[in-house]
């Protein structure tokens, strides 16, 4: 019976332990949390959401107050289009973010980092030329782009001097977005190094519609690994979303994939970002206290426990502070449905906003509890304790539970 140690991701010359930690944003997926994969020869991903928060928390820095301190006269204003970043600072607080967790790694594995094309930040192209560069800058091992198409990302970026030494790969959830993605780089002689594969079971948000039930992650990788046998070309394969178990990610393996992207198994571990009452919330978890939602305003859906204290929430837009999801004319749709709601109670109060919520200072305070889908088993993998709490697990073993396990077993920490 094989297990994931078994196989070899290769990515260039570079050979590696074929598991990838997925990127979670906002620093839900830390550097701590990276730094394991990497010191045990796979790849950890930290996320470019809003860095300069991060960096704030990570280094006693000081980018959101200024930010917020410039903005102050428009707290109240509806038009957020005033509210830009500093790029000068958005490019240092990336570097910080990358440059010291770079620093940092030990090991042979490498450090990539999640890049959003959805978190348009009042002017879309600029902010996203500044964060890919900067993290380049940093030291970045390689670049994942998600959660959007990235048809003009890699453009952005071709006279960087790291251009073509930096991985680059892309998150897609079908055969039609690769497609996209490879005729519109094609000018660029620059193929991805990888392709992630996300299908309908992942967190944070889908690339599918509210029909998501209806797809499958296994037959959309296939698909792409025949297609990239067609085209003879050979870029790794990645599949997430739902992937458990080692076992689970062995039949991936054994079908031609080259590694796995997990997520959800780290989220309970003492690495994660999340907060411990946070991480227990998850762990409490069952089935249907999971739902995919409508609720982010970046128009796709999410999946997230139903207690997350981010929805109905009425707060006050904080794009002064944040606006890290501002389109390039400087709207939200939560700020509409705010607006909406303001009118009906004048007075400011008992204000709560269902269909759309506060993104930004939501996953800031990590009170959107968003997760896979198979955040319910995740009592299934640690111990109870007398105070009926659950016992945080090491990345670590989780780590060597999908390299070394088989027949699906999973192995409890130390009592
Ligand atoms: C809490 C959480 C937050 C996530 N945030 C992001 C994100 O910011 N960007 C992204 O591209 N994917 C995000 N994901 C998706 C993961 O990177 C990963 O591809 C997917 O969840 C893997 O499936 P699994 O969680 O079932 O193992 C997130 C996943 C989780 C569980």
């Amino acid at each position: 019976m094989k297990r994931l140690d078994d196989f070899c991701l290769r990515i260039g010359k570079k050979e590696l332990v074929p598991i990838v930690t997925g990127g979670m944003g906002v620093d839900i997926s830390t550097a701590e949390l990276s730094l394991v994969s990497a010191r045990l020869g796979g790849i950890g991903h930290i996320s470019d959401a809003m860095v300069p928060t991060v960096s704030d928390r990570r280094f006693n820095m000081r980018f959101v107050t200024e930010k917020q301190k410039k903005y102050k006269y428009n707290f109240f204003n509806r038009d957020k289009s005033d509210v830009q970043f500093d790029l000068e600072g958005l490019a240092e607080a990336t570097r910080l973010h990358v440059g010291r967790t770079m620093e940092a790694k030990r090991g042979d594995g490498l450090i990539f980092i999640n890049t959003m094309e959805k978190l348009t930040m009042n002017n879309p192209r600029e902010t996203l030329r500044v964060r890919l560069s900067a993290a380049m800058d940093g030291g970045i091992d390689g670049i994942t782009l998600s959660a959007g198409l990235h048809l003009g990302s890699l453009a952005l970026v071709q006279d960087h001097p790291r251009f073509r030494d930096v991985k680059f790969g892309i998150i897609v959830s079908s055969l039609r977005a690769l497609m996209l993605f490879m005729r519109k780089n094609a000018r660029l002689d620059r193929l991805p190094d990888y392709i992630i594969v996300e299908g309908p079971l992942a967190g944070g948000h889908l690339g599918f519609g509210l029909d998501w039930a209806q797809y499958d992650l296994k037959t959309i990788v296939d698909e792409v690994i025949r297609y990239l046998a067609q085209e003879s070309l050979d870029i790794p394969v990645i599949p997430a979303g739902g992937i458990f178990t080692g076992s689970d990610a062995v039949k991936f393996l054994e079908a031609g994939a080259a590694a796995v992207q997990v997520a959800t198994r780290f989220t309970v571990t003492c690495e994660c970002g999340l907060p411990d009452k946070v991480k227990q919330e998850y762990f409490k978890a069952r089935e249907e206290d999971i739902e995919v939602n409508m609720i982010s305003p970046t128009g796709y859906p999410m999946r997230m426990l139903k207690g997350s204290p981010a929805i109905g929430a009425g707060i006050r837009p904080n794009c002064e502070a944040y606006g890290y999801l501002l389109d390039a004319s400087g709207n939200c749709a939560y700020i509409d449905a705010y607006h909406r709601e303001l009118e009906k109670h004048p007075d400011g109060k008992n204000i709560s906003v269902m269909d759309k919520t506060c993104l930004c200072t939501h996953m800031r305070n990590f009170d959107c509890w968003t997760c896979g889908h198979y955040t319910y088993r995740l009592k299934d993998t640690s111990r109870q304790m007398p105070d009926g709490s659950y016992q945080l697990l090491n990345a670590e073993d989780v780590f060597n539970d999908y390299r070394y396990s088989v027949d699906h077993q999973i192995s409890l920490p130390p009592a």
